[in-house]
C-alpha cells in the first residue's frame, strides 16, 4: 500500500470552471475561467534511477517508464497523460529526474472540468520541483497544452491548461487568448454562489466534433480575410461581422458558428463588466445567453444539457445558466441564491430525471490556487 506520507513533495493542479467564453479561446477571445477545488495532487519523491514510476491512489496498476524513451508510451492506459507531459516537457529542454509518482485526482473524468489539464500541469509542475526548476506556470501550461495535443488528439486551446496553472484563489481569469494577458477578476456573487452540475451523458465522444468546430472558425476567417484585414475572428465586433459576414453565405453552418465566437466575445466584454460592477442579475443573462447561442447557433450542447439549463434557468433562486467546456455533455454552471440552493438542487434534479431518465451530478466545489506544490 502506498502512503501519500513517504513522498517529499505534494504538487498539485486545478481542474476549472469556464463562466464565459466557450469555443473562443482558438479564435483569439478573452474567457474567463476559475481553478477549482477538485484537481490532481501528484505525490513526488525522486528514487535516483533512470525511470518514473507512476502509481494511482484509485487504481491498482503501475507503470514504469523509461526516461530515454517517453515517446514509447502513448497507447499505455492511464500512463499516456502522464507520460506525454513528461515527454514534452523534456523535449522542451527541461531535464527529467528518476522519481515515483502517486496520482490523486478529485476531477471527474468526462465531466468538462478539466481532469487531463490538471494531470497535464501537476505532472509537469511535479517534474520541475523534483529538479529544482524555479516554476514558471504559463511556460507549464504551454507545454501542457501541447501535450494534449499530442496525446487526445484534441485540438484545444489554452485556457484549461492556463487556468489549471495560474488559478487564483476565490478570482476568475479574464485571459486574452491571443496575447496571454490576464487579469484577475474577484468572483463577488454577493448572496449568490456557483452551482456545477454534472449532465451525466455516458459516452461523451468529443474529439473528432470538437476539432471539427475548430476548422469550421478557421475556414470562417479565411474567408473573412479576403474582406477584411483581422488576425482571428475574435478581433471583430458583432457590427463589423455583419458588415462581412455575406461572405460565409451558402457556407452551411460557418457562418453560425462565426456568428457565436464574435458575439459570445461580447458577451464576455460584457459580463466581466457585470462582475466588476456587482451586476449579477446582467451576468445570469449572459451566461443564458451564451448557453442559447451554443445550442443554436454552434451545437455543441445536446438534449442532456439542454434539459439540464433548461431546468437551472426556469428555477427561481437561478440567475442564470449554462454550459461550461467544450459541451457535448458534461457540466453547466449556474449562479444560485445561497439560501434556494438546496431547493435548486432538489428541483433540477427532478425535472432532469424525469426528461432524461437518470439523475444528474452536483459538486461542491470553491474557486482555489492553480498550481500549489508544498514539501510533505
Ligand atoms: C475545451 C478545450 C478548451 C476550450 C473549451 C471550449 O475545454 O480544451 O481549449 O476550447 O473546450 O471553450
Amino acid at each position: 500500500m502506498l502512503n501519500k506520507r513517504d513522498y517529499t513533495y505534494a504538487v498539485s493542479a486545478a481542474g476549472r470552471v469556464n463562466l464565459i467564453g466557450e469555443h473562443i479561446d482558438y479564435c483569439g477571445g478573452k474567457v474567463m475561467p476559475a481553478a477549482l477545488s477538485l484537481k490532481n495532487t501528484v505525490y513526488a519523491r525522486p528514487n535516483g534511477s533512470d525511470r518514473i514510476n507512476l502509481a494511482w491512489t484509485d487504481l491498482p496498476v503501475q507503470v514504469s517508464l523509461e526516461i530515454k524513451k517517453l515517446e514509447e508510451y502513448k497507447h499505455v492506459k492511464y500512463a499516456n497523460y502522464p507520460a506525454g507531459s513528461a515527454c514534452l516537457w523534456q523535449k522542451a529542454g527541461h531535464e527529467i529526474v528518476g522519481c515515483d509518482l502517486l496520482y490523486d485526482c478529485t476531477v471527474p473524468f468526462g465531466s468538462g472540468l478539466s481532469s487531463s489539464a490538471a494531470i497535464e500541469v501537476s505532472t509537469i509542475a511535479a517534474l520541475a520541483t523534483l529538479a529544482r526548476e524555479k516554476l514558471d506556470p504559463v511556460k507549464i501550461a504551454l507545454v501542457a497544452r501541447d501535450a494534449e495535443h499530442a496525446y487526445t488528439g484534441v485540438n484545444c486551446g489554452i485556457m484549461d491548461q492556463y487556468a489549471s496553472a495560474c488559478g487564483k484563489k476565490g478570482h476568475a481569469m479574464l485571459l486574452d487568448c491571443k496575447t496571454l494577458a490576464c487579469e484577475y477578476v474577484p468572483v463577488a456573487l454577493g448572496d449568490h454562489t456557483l452551482v456545477i452540475a454534472n449532465c451525466n451523458k455516458p459516452h461523451n465522444l468529443v474529439e473528432s466534433r470538437y476539432n471539427e468546430r475548430r476548422a469550421e472558425t478557421e475556414r470562417a476567417l479565411a474567408l473573412i480575410q479576403t474582406k477584411a484585414p483581422v488576425g482571428c475572428l475574435a478581433d471583430l465586433t458583432p457590427e463589423e461581422f455583419d458588415r462581412v459576414s455575406a461572405v460565409l453565405d451558402g457556407e452551411g453552418k460557418v457562418k453560425d458558428r462565426a456568428r457565436h465566437v464574435v458575439e459570445e466575445c461580447d458577451r464576455v466584454r460584457r459580463a466581466a463588466g457585470a462582475m466588476k460592477r456587482g451586476d449579477i442579475c446582467l451576468f445570469g443573462e449572459l451566461l443564458n445567453a451564451s448557453h442559447a447561442s451554443l445550442r443554436d447557433l454552434y451545437e455543441v450542447t445536446g438534449i442532456e444539457l439542454d434539459t439540464l439549463a433548461a431546468a437551472a434557468q426556469a428555477h427561481p433562486a437561478c440567475l442564470g445558466s449554462r454550459m461550461t467546456g467544450a459541451g457535448f455533455g458534461g457540466c453547466t454552471v449556474s449562479v444560485v441564491a445561497k439560501d434556494g440552493v438546496e431547493d435548486f438542487k432538489r428541483e433540477v434534479s427532478a425535472r432532469y430525471q424525469k426528461a432524461i431518465g437518470y439523475a444528474p451530478s452536483f459538486y461542491d466545489a470553491s474557486i482555489e490556487d492553480g498550481i500549489v506544490v508544498k514539501t510533505m
